[in-house]
């Protein structure tokens, strides 16, 4: 039976700002921003948003009435939660109007939460064929002003179903795995941004994709030409870049070029977003769907990269007709409608923070799922 990703959607906020007016703000040379980071615009989102607005937004346009009744579980994948305790799950549940008979729940591991996520999703459907698991991979990526990590924010949410005889993509039950305990990023509890040694993460994070890519070659006993494409977790598009050219050693000019070509168009879309942390790598596979001309039946390899660190390599295969059950336009228009901010106003949007004091506080926001009110440090959302 094959299980995989029958519907696949993305959000960000209507705001971005253009990585040259922040170079220029920061009184550094933009080309490090286009070109040695690979960046170009970076969204930003207003403190009446937050992961569940990103997450449900992004449910909610691929979500028929017979997917709400069939779904059994909800699982957002997320390092941006706004509660120890309670998971942003329960809320997309409910705004969603998903049968109430469903387990909903968040799982963390830094940028590897969305893809542990989409693991258990796969096991839940395979003991339980006639059912559909929504996952959710939502992320607000945040360093502060002025910080190292400035140029590499961003924020977003995908979703995707995962069901039986899934229309664009199955799994192919070939994932490795690896786990190193060490400190490259990480956000203790009361910090408001990460803690991170950015170079050291850097590194981790190529050390860890050349681990997993040689233990998947030795288990699974392939090499680069059985992949249409490589996808990578992206936190700056450069990076995945840095992690593929790690293995070119190994291949031909010819395929350097093939995988590079079809590296170009999975990144197109986290050029104009930044860093979705845990969403990264599926805002990349959506646009290397979006973007090529991949055939059915083409295999694509994955790789997931969570700081701290946990990453993962796997494969999936591309279904018959699979384009069909893609959201291109919708997608393009989402990019391209959104609302340029100045540095002005992304530094007061930036800073802006929702009251924290149990007071009742009323907002204008009338976006999509976004927070109408504050009340009791409980969050209100548009339905
Ligand atoms: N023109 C063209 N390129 C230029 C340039 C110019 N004028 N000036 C600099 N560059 C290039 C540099 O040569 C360098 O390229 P290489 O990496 O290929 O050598 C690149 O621009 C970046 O330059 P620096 O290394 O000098 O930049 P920096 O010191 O400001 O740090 C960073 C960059 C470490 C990524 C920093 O932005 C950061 O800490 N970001 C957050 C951490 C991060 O994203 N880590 C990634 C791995 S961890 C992970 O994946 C999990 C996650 O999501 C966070």
């Amino acid at each position: 039976m094959n299980i995989g990703i029958d519907k696949i959607s993305f959000h960000v906020p209507n705001y971005y700002l253009d990585m040259t007016d922040l170079a220029n703000a920061r009184e550094t040379d933009p080309n490090k921003f286009h070109i040695g980071l690979g960046q170009d615009q970076m969204a930003i989102i207003p403190a009446t948003q937050d992961i569940v607005t990103l997450g449900a937004c992004a449910a909610a346009k691929i979500l028929t009435t017979e997917d709400k009744q069939a779904i059994d579980m909800v699982i957002v994948g997320t390092e941006s939660s706004t509660d120890f305790s309670k998971s942003a799950a329960v809320i997309i549940h409910r705004l969603l109007d998903i049968q109430p008979f469903a387990r909903s729940f968040e799982v963390k591991q830094a940028c590897y939460g969305g893809t542990a996520a989409l693991q258990q999703a796969h096991d839940y459907v395979a003991l339980h064929p006639e059912r559909k698991v929504l996952v959710i991979a939502a992320d607000i990526a945040k360093y502060g002003l002025n910080s190292g990590g400035e140029p590499t924010q961003g924020c977003g949410a995908v979703a995707m179903l995962v069901t039986k005889d899934p229309h664009i993509l199955a799994f192919n039950n070939d994932s490795v795995f690896y786990s190193e305990d060490v400190y490259d990023f990480w956000r203790p509890a009361g910090h408001d941004y990460p803690l991170v040694d950015g170079h050291m993460s850097n590194q981790i994070y190529i050390d860890s994709f050349t681990r997993v890519w040689e233990q998947n070659k030795k288990v699974n006993q392939t090499d680069s030409t059985d992949y249409a494409a490589l996808t990578f977790h992206l936190p700056y598009t450069k990076m995945g870049r840095k992690a593929l050219r790690a293995i070119y050693p190994e291949m031909s000019e010819a395929e350097q070029q093939r995988l590079e070509a079809r590296y170009d168009e999975a990144i197109s879309y986290s050029r104009q977003v930044g860093n979705l942390y845990t969403g990264s790598l599926y805002l990349g596979l959506a646009s290397l769907l979006d973007n090529s001309d991949l055939a059915a039946g083409e295999k694509i390899g994955l790789f997931s990269y969570g700081s701290g660190a946990v990453s993962e390599f796997f494969s999936m295969t591309l279904m018959e007709d699979y384009k069909k059950s893609l959201t291109v336009e919708a997608n393009y228009a989402l990019l391209a409608d959104r609302q340029a901010l100045s540095i002005a106003e992304y530094e007061k949007m930036f800073s802006e923070k929702l009251p924290t004091d149990g007071g009742t506080y009323s907002f204008s926001d009338s976006s999509d799922f976004a927070i109408n009110k504050i009340s009791e440090d409980i969050r209100y959302y548009n339905k």
